[in-house]
């Protein structure tokens, strides 16, 4: 079976992805943490659109649990032909406000489960293959109190980015998408309305998200920001100077608190 993989699916954004996939008609492994979760999404996918859907729930800090979802990959004889990385913990607190587990909990799920998968099921790949990895605008920057989720978004553009040209000799389009507020849990949605227009301007639906980097993938696109508005943010945060950046971003965020723990 050829398969499209989507971590994170069970949550808004990679639920976008895997009813956007399914549209495409391609059949889907995906997993989440919650075993019921994604049974009620295998369900509802298969008889809405006649794909087949394979699920393996699995906790992404669990070293034992992500070898076992490869294992289970393996042993079903996938054929890997795009990866849609998406799921992620955006804690956002001071420094300081960590506990040593949050610190760990968040840089496992976002950096350590995402390159371990990615190099695992692209050694699944034959033929050409597709990477889109759901990074952030706040790793465009570093962010003064949302810094370790900054950082670990940074380094997933930095590394999906280097992939980009690394892979492409392997006919591996890899393309890092950079999203603004994204209308997902209640949290967020009300985080994106406490900051008014801002919030207004930059924020996309999930399903606006999957649809266009997909397209975004398909034509090997390196970054994709989805929305006006974010691409000028993005080039503003590139040529500013970084003290008056980094200031902003203090002020800005030195007030709210996510925790996604
Ligand atoms: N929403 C935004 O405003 C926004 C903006 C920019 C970037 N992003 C990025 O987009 C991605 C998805 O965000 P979202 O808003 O859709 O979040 P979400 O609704 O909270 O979904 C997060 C997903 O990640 C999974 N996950 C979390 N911890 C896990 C763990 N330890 N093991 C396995 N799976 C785990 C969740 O599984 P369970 O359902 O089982 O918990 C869920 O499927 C994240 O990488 C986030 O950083 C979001």
């Amino acid at each position: 079976m050829t398969v499209t993989f989507i971590s994170g699916a069970t949550g808004g954004i990679g639920k976008a992805f895997a009813f956007a996939c399914a549209l495409k008609g391609y059949d889907l492994f995906l997993t989440g943490r919650s075993e019921e979760k994604l049974s009620a999404l295998k369900e509802e996918i298969e008889k809405g659109y006649g794909v087949s859907v394979e699920i393996f729930p699995c906790d992404l800090t669990n070293s034992e649990d992500r070898a076992a979802l490869l294992d289970f990959a393996k042993s079903k004889e996938f054929i890997v032909e795009r990866i849609v990385n998406v799921a992620g913990v955006d804690t956002q607190l001071a420094f300081k406000d960590y506990t040593a587990e949050k610190l760990i909990f968040q840089v496992r799920v976002n950096v350590e489960a995402t390159l371990y998968l990615t190099h695992g099921l692209l050694a699944l790949k034959k033929g050409n293959a597709e990477v889109i990895t759901i990074s952030s605008m706040s790793g465009v920057s570093p962010m003064p109190y949302f810094a370790v989720y900054s950082g670990t978004k940074a380094l997933l553009t930095n590394v999906f980015t280097s992939l980009h040209y690394e892979l492409k000799k392997d006919g591996v389009k890899v393309t890092t998408v950079l999203p603004g507020g994204v209308y997902t849990r209640p949290d967020i949605v009300e985080q994106i309305k406490e900051q008014g227009l801002w919030g207004k301007l930059s924020a996309k639906t999930p399903e606006f998200v999957a649809e266009r980097s997909l397209k975004a993938v398909k034509k090997n696109k390196m970054i994709y920001v989805p929305g006006g508005f974010n691409k000028f943010l993005y080039f503003l945060m590139k040529i500013a100077p970084k003290r008056i950046v980094l200031g902003f971003i203090a002020k800005r965020w030195k007030t709210q608190k996510k925790d996604a723990f």
